[in-house]
């Protein structure tokens, strides 16, 4: 199986490329943050605090998280809910940044992450996913772009989806997201060793998935 590790901070572009890219080169595109938001989704609506290792490892044993893929679009469900809608919000965000830094939940989650990888040509896009879960992807890439143009974008979907955003609160949640995914112990979001850096920065879209084509294209 060929496997393409894509990892960066929020907000980088990683999963509107990576989806676009995994199309149109017929891989799978695992969104792997979404699995953390599911977890997240499940911790508040029993009300317990993200950060309470405890609990929320305590939780756990009720959850049963599954991806399913039409046509390539990524579905995940939460004990038979779909809930791919319903994690997309500021608050699961910090809540999956929260979730995130217990190894019980990282351990949860493991085993599915490179079910899906051995059996597919995956596109797999997250924070750990060249260093922890797939460290012998064929292809590492790293996406960062400026928190300022992060928060944009993200400040531009939520708008989009028609959800009440202030810009200023994006920034500020993306810079607190990357200072827990960059600080926590287990599985920090860095960049693999072996990893190509890509900045977005000033990016179009189009710009972006023809600058990462053309690295698969010459490395794989
Ligand atoms: O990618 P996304 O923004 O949906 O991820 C939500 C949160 O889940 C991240 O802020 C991060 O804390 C966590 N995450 C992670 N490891 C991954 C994917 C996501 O810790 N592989």
């Amino acid at each position: 199986m060929i496997h393409i590790a894509i990892d960066g901070p929020a907000g980088a572009g990683k999963s509107t490329i990576a989806r676009r890219i995994a199309a149109q080169i017929g891989f799978i595109y695992v969104d792997t943050g979404a699995l953390y938001r599911a977890v997240a989704r499940y911790v508040l609506c029993a009300g317990v605090r993200p950060e309470d290792a405890p609990a929320v490892t305590a939780l756990l044993p009720q959850i049963e998280l599954s991806l399913r893929f039409q046509n390539g679009v990524q579905k995940v469900c939460l004990n038979g809910e779909d809930v791919s809608e319903a994690i997309r919000t500021p608050e699961v965000s910090m809540a999956a940044s929260g979730v995130s830094a217990i190894p019980a939940v990282r351990e949860f989650l493991f085993g599915l992450q490179q079910k899906i990888a051995q059996e597919n040509n995956v596109i797999m896009d997250g924070r750990d996913i060249g260093t922890v879960v797939l460290p012998d992807a064929q292809l590492k890439l790293f996406l960062t772009a400026s928190a300022e143009d992060r928060a944009h974008r993200r400040f531009e979907e939520l708008c989009a989806k028609g959800q009440k955003a202030d810009y200023a609160q994006v920034l500020a949640d993306i810079r607190r997201r990357d200072e827990q995914d960059i600080r926590r112990k287990t599985a920090p979001l860095k960049q693999a060793e072996d990893a190509v850096k890509v900045d977005t920065s000033g990016n179009t879209l189009e710009q972006s998935i023809a600058l990462l084509r053309g690295i698969i294209r010459e490395k794989l």
